[in-house]
């Protein structure tokens, strides 16, 4: 099969691209498309067959549910039970977004779509692109990221191409996405009526740009999924996704966390260190940081204080490192910033949970 990559105006797409691309999915076949979080990977959320073949485009397992994005409030109706007065809050809030909410799924959502559970994850996303393609093809596209299993979300349509050319007929090219990391997910799926048993609190299943305080704000205490840290490795996150090895470069990523001037001495040592073994090293660092280090390769995130150019350039810049001959490669942390928990989450599984601290204990 080839790929079309179909260039699309990201403000106000081209009907007639749009409508390409819609009768593809309405055909039960497969578009690639930008969202404001990452490129998803579109099939009719109605049809189990596209579901089927998302997984194999991807090569992920199919117990790994699907988002569904809808392009209207109402069109929850028809694929979730019940609405907790929770989940209008937050739509009301931040819905067109990046929120992901999980509700109990009606009958009319194939246990395709949500890998056998009997619940379904639904995201209503702010791109141009993303709605009018949503509207145009029936109201419901399921969309994992673009990207082929383990490998860092597609920010850009080059990378869609880099993974699944060959694969899928069409990937509309809106040019770079603006946030640049996945959706927030909570789960709203365990809000019963009260009727004396004790309600549970909303629970965040991936850490994302729309952070815990923003959500206690609207809705009330939101509890951290306790399995999504990685910490404990007994204890399995809720998303099944979450489970899985990301992000990770071909070369070996280490964090290393602590006061700035500490990270510095602390990765050139071990810079210096891994060169005198004949390694080569690359280093992600920001701005105000760079001039300090000396290792092959120093690749900028962005200026520490800018944290929407951290996300948005995280993992374009992980895929370069992949196409730089490095054998290990030093990152600094960044837990203090807002999105810190976003970006730290991203950031430790790509680092397989291999974080040096150079802070006295
Ligand atoms: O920003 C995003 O959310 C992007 C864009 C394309 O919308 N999509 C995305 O999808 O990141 P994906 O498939 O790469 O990640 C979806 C995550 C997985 O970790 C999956 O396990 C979880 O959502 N998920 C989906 N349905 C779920 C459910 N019913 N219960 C718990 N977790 C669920
Ligand atoms: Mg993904």
């Amino acid at each position: 099969m080839t790929t079309r990559i179909l260039p699309v105006n990201a403000t106000s797409p081209e009907p007639e691209n749009i409508r390409e691309a819609a009768e593809i999915l309405t055909a039960g076949g497969l578009v690639a498309f930008p969202t404001e979080t990452v490129y998803g990977l579109g099939a009719d959320a109605l049809l189990p067959e596209a579901a089927t073949a998302i997984y194999a485009a991807k090569g992920r397992p199919s117990d790994n549910p699907l988002i569904i994005h809808i392009a209207e409030f109402s069109a929850l109706d028809r694929i979730v039970r019940e609405i907790p007065p929770q989940a209008r809050a937050l739509a009301e809030a931040f819905w067109p977004g990046p929120l992901t909410m999980v509700f109990n799924k009606s009958a009319a959502v194939p246990l395709a779509t949500t890998g056998g559970l009997d619940t379904v994850a639904v995201r209503m996303p702010s791109h141009p692109v993303a709605l009018a393609l949503i509207r145009e093809a029936g109201g419901y596209i399921a969309a994992p990221s673009a990207n082929t299993s383990g490998r860092p979300s597609p920010t850009l349509a080059a990378h869609v191409a880099e993974d699944l050319s060959g694969r899928i007929p069409l990937i509309l090219d809106g040019g770079p996405v603006g946030i640049g990391i996945e959706s927030t997910i909570i789960d709203l799926s365990t809000l019963q009526e009260a009727e004396g048993d004790t309600l549970s609190v909303p629970m965040i299943l991936r850490p994302g740009y729309i952070t815990r305080e923003m959500l206690t704000q609207v809705i009330g205490t939101v509890c951290d999924d306790p399995g999504f840290s990685g910490k404990d490795p007994q204890t399995r996150p809720k998303a099944p996704g979450m489970k899985y090895r990301h992000y990770a470069p071909k070369a070996q990523l280490t964090l290393v966390d602590g006061e700035a001037t500490a990270v510095i001495s602390r990765i050139n040592a071990l810079t210096a260190q891994s060169c005198a073994d004949g390694k080569r090293v690359g280093v992600i660092c920001t701005t105000e940081t760079a001039p300090a280090y000396d290792a092959h390769v120093v690749r900028v995130l962005g200026s520490r204080s800018d944290e929407a150019a951290i996300t948005q350039q995280l993992y374009a810049l992980l895929r370069d490192f992949d196409a730089l001959d490095v054998d290990l490669i030093y990152a600094e942390t960044f837990f203090e910033l807002r999105l810190g928990s976003a970006i730290m989450n991203r950031l430790l599984k790509a680092a397989g949970y291999r974080v040096i601290s150079t802070k006295k204990e």
